[in-house]
């Protein structure tokens, strides 16, 4: 039997419980969410050669060293064409993706040579170049550096594809230098420089409350050198250098600062804010005290920039990026999974960056990144974090054992304890050993059962498991660095993981008040309800873990009367079932009614299934 009792509430759940993590890995925001469609747009990927450029014709293309475009991108792509129609293209991530109806703005820097005249064409291209897709040419090109925009624009019967390049060729023989050349489709709400449509959606449809931003390894970099400076990923995209990112590959700071806060605004979602507290991945640390100050200084700026009034020094730098209003900050995180840090520096770092920020920032609440999931000695003891960063990667049969109880012992007057990282995984292996990499990129049922048997164990204990994300976001499917990741896609489509359509089961449907539910302790079901009393409504979440259907009692208590019928969603798979890119919706939640609703009643739930009821009481 599953007993529900609705007298009253065993504690009130965390309105910002359901959130989103994010970071560059899997090429999740340079060839994912960041809708540039230009691999390498500044030419700085290899020093010695345009990577994912090629010559068209008989053109010549190389790196200049000698024709800087700026202090900032102090290189340049020189192209030397013999022949008109001679240029040079760009394979973007895995394909310049190509949709009938649809305006792209390609935004390039040029400069021709001495006696360079004409103007060049620009164009999306089949890959074997017989086939224009879209195409404008640019005004004529002068002997200095000169911005050219064009639209560029395909019919309404042009195919769906992935199999086209990018192509820049001149008019006439000559040589021309370009810089920052950049092709965005359609974006999200139609920001300039903004995200992937498809992507955004998705996000949107889960309903996110926050969005834990740089990361992840990204904020701390491999070493301290290429963590993630703030103040190098804002302003014009002109100006930002990029930086080598931890997961093998160079990231082009297009999705900086302030994309990410404009991101939640977009999502109705508030930011909790990574800051780089003096420890990266390598091993580098820096000694608290004197050296970490201008890492405490940095930290301050970045928050005055988020949330300072425009009046402010870095306030008034981000009303000069077309956000006068400060965004809301409730949350900062003080560094990433420092329990790797073998110096043992980080409760003396915390205490440097907490007091600092605390004494500007009184109201904001500092996550210490080391949670109670680890040993007592690396957890910060000099000062009370207000919340507790901790990460659960586990198998997926592992959170099915974990102690359905496992947060009732936490001290409900704090710290909070935010889930900042976790998601179960179905192979024998952890997602960062290399095995993973020739598994599927995104979970099956297998995992998303275990995930949602997670859910209900942390939801049920929202009042302290404030906040909570799954990781990794995203994953392209040409190209990652871990398995398995919630959202996959290509350049030109994408799909959910039966994990994701769990968690948009999971956070759609979430009451404000935790009511009390028991089920035999040898069940193989899982759940956790809530009620949202303003609405009139109980939101039973259930997870069948067996292979076998499962028929069950249900007794609520504590309402007078529920209505006969009520909504169910219904995602039920065999152990394997997936989705894929070619097969984006095998697992998807079925949405219902079932009729017969009392206080007792039956419900019989599918084998291997997630399952939500929503009772209205009357
Ligand atoms: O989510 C992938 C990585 O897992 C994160 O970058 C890191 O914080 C954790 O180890």
């Amino acid at each position: 039997p599953l007993e529900i009792d609705a007298s009253k509430p065993v504690a009130a759940a965390s309105p910002i419980h359901y959130g989103l993590m994010t970071e560059e890995i899997n090429f999740c925001y340079d060839g994912g969410l960041y809708a540039e469609l230009i691999r390498n747009r500044s030419f700085q990927d290899d020093k010695e050669s345009p990577a994912h450029w090629s010559a068209i014709g008989t053109a010549e293309i190389g790196i200049d060293d000698g024709v800087p475009f700026n202090e900032v991108i102090p290189i340049s792509l020189r192209l030397e064409a013999k022949a008109p129609g001679d240029g040079l293209g760009n394979e973007g991530y895995w394909g310049i993706p190509v949709h009938p109806s649809t305006t792209y703005l390609a935004r390039l820097q040029v400069k021709g040579g001495e006696g360079f005249s004409g103007s060049l064409k620009v164009a999306i291209v089949s890959n074997d170049g017989t086939t224009e897709f879209a195409s404008a040419a640019t005004p004529e090109i002068g002997p200095k550096w000169q911005y050219v925009n064009v639209e560029l624009a395909t019919a309404p019967d042009a195919p769906t594809t992935d199999q086209a390049k990018f192509a820049i060729t001149a008019e006439k023989p000559g040589t021309c230098w370009l810089s920052v050349v950049s092709l965005f489709p359609p974006t999200w709400n139609d920001r300039p420089n903004g995200l992937r449509k498809d992507l955004m959606q998705m996000l949107v449809d889960l309903q996110p409350k926050f969005l834990r931003f740089p990361g992840g390894n990204y904020l701390e970099g491999d070493f301290i050198d290429t963590r993630f400076k703030w103040w190098e990923t804002i302003g014009p995209i002109t100006r930002r250098p990029g930086h080598p990112c931890p997961w093998g590959y160079r990231s082009s700071d297009g999705m900086g600062l302030m994309e990410f806060l404009l991101w939640c605004e977009d999502m109705g979602a508030e930011p909790v804010l990574g800051l780089y507290a003096g420890y990266s991945l390598k091993g580098d640390h820096i000694k608290p005290g004197k050296d970490l100050e201008p890492f405490v200084r940095e930290a301050l700026d970045e928050i005055e920039y988020v949330m300072g009034p425009a009046t402010s020094r870095w306030g008034a730098q981000r009303a000069k990026d077309g956000h006068p209003e400060p965004f809301k900050l409730r949350y900062v995180e003080i560094g990433n999974e420092d329990w790797f840090d073998k110096s043992g520096s980080y409760d003396q770092r915390f205490a440097q960056f907490y007091d600092a920020i605390k004494k500007r920032h009184p109201d904001l609440k500092c996550i210490s990144s080391i949670g109670s999931e680890q040993p007592k000695e690396k957890r910060v003891k000099s000062r009370r974090p207000d919340v507790l960063d901790e990460h659960f990667y586990r198998k997926a049969h592992e959170f099915l054992k974990m102690d359905r109880d496992y947060y009732d012992g936490f001290d409900r007057r704090g710290p909070e304890i935010f889930v900042g990282e976790w998601a179960a995984h179905e192979t024998p292996f952890a997602p960062w050993e290399p095995p993973s990499r020739d598994a599927p990129p995104t979970p099956n049922m297998t995992a998303a059962i275990g995930d949602a048997a997670f859910m209900t164990n942390m939801e049920h204990h929202s009042d302290i498991v404030t906040m909570q994300a799954y990781a990794p976001l995203f994953v392209n499917v040409n190209g990652r660095q871990w398995r398995p990741n919630l959202i996959g896609y290509d350049a030109v489509s994408s799909y959910g993981s039966p994990s994701y359509y769990a968690l948009r089961m999971f956070s759609t449907n979430f009451g404000g008040e935790i009511l009390d539910a028991t089920l035999p302790e040898d069940s193989p079901v899982y759940t956790s309800v809530t009620r949202d009393r303003s609405a009139s409504r109980i939101f039973v979440k259930l997870v069948n873990s067996s292979e076998q259907p499962q028929t069950l009692a249900v007794t609520l208590t504590g309402v007078p009367r529920v209505a006969e019928r009520a909504a169910t969603e219904v995602m039920a798979a065999g152990p394997e079932a997936t989705n894929t890119i070619d097969q984006p919706t095998a697992v998807v939640p079925v949405k219902g009614e079932i009729d017969g609703v009392k206080n007792e009643f039956e419900y019989e739930m599918p084998a291997h299934s997630i399952v939500v009821l929503k009772l209205w009481t009357l």
